[in-house]
């Protein structure tokens, strides 16, 4: 806790919301079941644009549901304390989001047939997204600078710790039949392909109209103004008032806008050095 970190097991969570004790628990007896679907990322990769997708895909594109019920609870966290006492009881299929590195994962996900999403992000967006959106969090600790900020990223001293350990752990799972890897950046290129492709994955076939409408209410926009999307719910108690914001751009390479030079070559070569081995298609973005 010292340090503004809670630590499990070698990986930093936010202070509020955590605890060792469910986190233990879901990874040992978190039973997950076939008909179930997991929605995981590295925080900042666009995880709830994700959920409210397939929250519409589950609906037939009617914005009913995305539009009443706050999000962490369409798709609970499993391991926050809130989402894990939310799906432990739940019937029937359930649709789980989760930030979890692979080791700390329920173990049963690697017997059951659920279907998995991973949704990855050029690692150096989600550095920016994580240092303007944890900047303006309470529950996780706050940096003083870009420049402080560069340093954790890169050391994975942010909550879920390294994204470059992350996602090497889920990419060990490619080509698995029920594990479908996607990127933000051919989400944006290409919204209508992609959320058909997801469509079809869920098994979940959508009319033209019932696609549209999937399309008109997860975009940026709307999903801006859905108070159940776009945690308005959380300002004043874990997001600052003015600065709390979780659709701030919506955009690829916004860190064109931020690194220095001399990031912007660090970046590249630790991503070099750390990511090298695995193939360049699982990166759109490099
Ligand atoms: P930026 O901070 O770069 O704008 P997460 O949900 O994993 O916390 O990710 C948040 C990021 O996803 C934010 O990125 C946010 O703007 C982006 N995002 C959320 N909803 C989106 C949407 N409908 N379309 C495009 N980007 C979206």
């Amino acid at each position: 806790m010292s340090d503004g970190y809670m630590w499990f097991e070698g990986v930093p969570f936010p202070t509020a919301g955590f605890t060792p004790e469910v986190l233990r628990e879901a990874r040992e007896s978190f039973a997950l079941k076939d008909e179930d679907v997991l929605l995981l990322t590295y925080p900042k990769s666009g995880t709830n644009w994700l959920i409210e997708i397939v929250c519409l895909i589950y609906s037939k594109g009617d914005p009913k549901w995305i539009q009443s019920v706050p999000i962490w609870d369409r798709s609970p966290w499993v391991e926050t304390e809130h989402g894990y006492n939310l799906l432990k009881d739940k019937e029937g299929p359930r649709l789980i989001s989760s930030h979890l590195p692979i080791q700390l994962i329920p173990k049963s996900l690697f017997n059951s047939k659920a279907k998995v999403i991973y949704l990855t992000r050029n690692p150096r967006d989600v550095l920016m997204s994580g240092y303007f959106f944890f900047g303006a969090s309470t529950f996780s600790k706050k940096p003083q600078s870009m420049e402080e900020y560069f340093g954790w990223f890169i050391k994975g001293n942010v909550p879920y710790g390294s994204w470059f350990d992350h996602t090497r752990g889920w990419m060990s799972m490619r080509g698995k039949e029920n594990f479908l890897i996607l990127s933000y950046e051919e989400l944006k290129r290409d919204t209508r392909s992609i959320v058909e492709m997801i469509s079809q994955f869920l098994g979940k076939k959508l009319e033209p109209e019932e696609l549209n409408s999937v399309l008109k209410n997860s975009s940026f926009q709307v999903m801006k103004e859905n108070n159940m999307s776009n945690f308005s719910l959380l300002r004043g108690q874990f997001l600052d008032e003015k600065n709390g914001i979780l659709l701030r751009k919506g955009i690829t390479g916004d860190w064109k806008n931020h690194f220095t030079v001399a990031q912007a070559e660090a970046f590249d070569r630790i991503f070099q050095e750390k990511m090298a081995d695995l193939p360049r298609e699982l990166f759109p973005w490099e």
